[in-house]
């Protein structure tokens, strides 16, 4: 596995691997969902490329930037064991010069849901996935449906920026009591652990009333509340329902045969914590 740090060797050696080339962009703290994303690049490519930069530009001033887990070692093990060929791992200023100041802003898209709470964090995670992109040219480039907005922002701006790669979207890897996998996890107490599978069982407790076909939008969310404030650590932050593509509100009434996304933003105790689900 060969390490690069400057955008040059990323781009020389990305030109160089045996194609097709998929890209895994990653802050770090490498846990199951990144491998899951990991393997899925490898079984889809000849050439695996992950990047570990953990992004001043998506958190805001009161976020954990500063304290945000970065075991460098044990991510290049991890990322080594599963074969993967080439590890970007540029430093602040590799990647934003002093001077920089070209961004990536896709509008309305990034201002709702976790947008309205994180205001900036998608035009950060716009503008470093197109750089990765643009210097590494990947044919398929990964991303995990646990951050479902950032999928279908990635998405917007790989279709209007022609960025010319395949967005891949793996599924959320959860722990066995269905909490999602998160470098953030790692912040909460034992009680606050066990709160904390509140967001899937609420988000589980709305596939099921969709399957029995209650199919209206409002109905649904206030299910999901129900079962959310029953636990007395979380405190919500949104709940969401949507179509799945354009995070769109649905205008008029929805049947079952519509697939809806569900997502949930709850606070346990410090830590916030976002999950979703499709309905299919
Ligand atoms: P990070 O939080 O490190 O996540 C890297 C990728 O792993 C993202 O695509 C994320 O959705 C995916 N992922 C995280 N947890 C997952 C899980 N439990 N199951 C499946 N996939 C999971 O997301 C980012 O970094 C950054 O915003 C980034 C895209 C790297 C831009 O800085």
């Amino acid at each position: 596995m060969q390490i690069v740090h400057s955008i040059d060797k990323f781009r020389d050696k990305c030109s160089s691997l045996s194609r097709s080339l998929g890209l895994v962009p990653t802050m770090g703290a490498i846990h199951d969902g990144h491998l899951a994303l990991i393997k899925q690049a490898s079984l889809e490519n000849k050439s695996v490329v992950a990047t570990i930069f953990v992004n001043p530009k998506q958190f805001s001033e009161n976020e954990d930037f500063n304290d945000y887990p970065r075991p460098i070692e044990s991510d290049l093990k991890s990322l080594e064991n599963e074969n993967v060929d080439l590890v970007f791992v540029p430093s602040t200023d590799e990647i934003y010069p002093s001077y920089h100041s070209t961004h990536v802003a896709v509008g309305k898209i990034a201002e709702i849901l976790e947008g309205k709470s994180r205001p900036n964090h998608f035009q950060g995670v716009s503008t470093i996935v197109t750089k990765l992109i643009s210097v590494s040219r990947p044919d398929n480039t990964y991303f995990g449906q646990k951050d479902a907005q950032q999928c279908a922002i990635v998405q917007k701006i790989n279709r209007e920026l022609n960025l010319g790669t395949n967005i891949r979207i793996v599924p959320t890897v959860r722990e066995k009591d269905g909490l999602a996998i998160s470098s953030r996890n790692v912040y909460l107490n034992k009680k606050e652990r066990s709160a904390s599978t509140v967001l899937f069982k609420s988000l589980e407790k709305g596939r099921r009333l969709k399957g029995n076909g209650l199919t209206e939008i409002d109905a649904l969310i206030a299910c999901i509340r129900e079962y959310i404030v029953s636990e007395p650590l979380a405190e919500i932050d949104y709940i969401s329902v949507v179509d799945p593509n354009t995070l769109n509100n649905f205008s008029g009434p929805t049947d079952q045969s519509k697939q809806l996304l569900a997502l949930v933003a709850v606070k346990i105790g410090n830590i916030r914590l976002i999950d979703n689900m499709i309905y299919d």
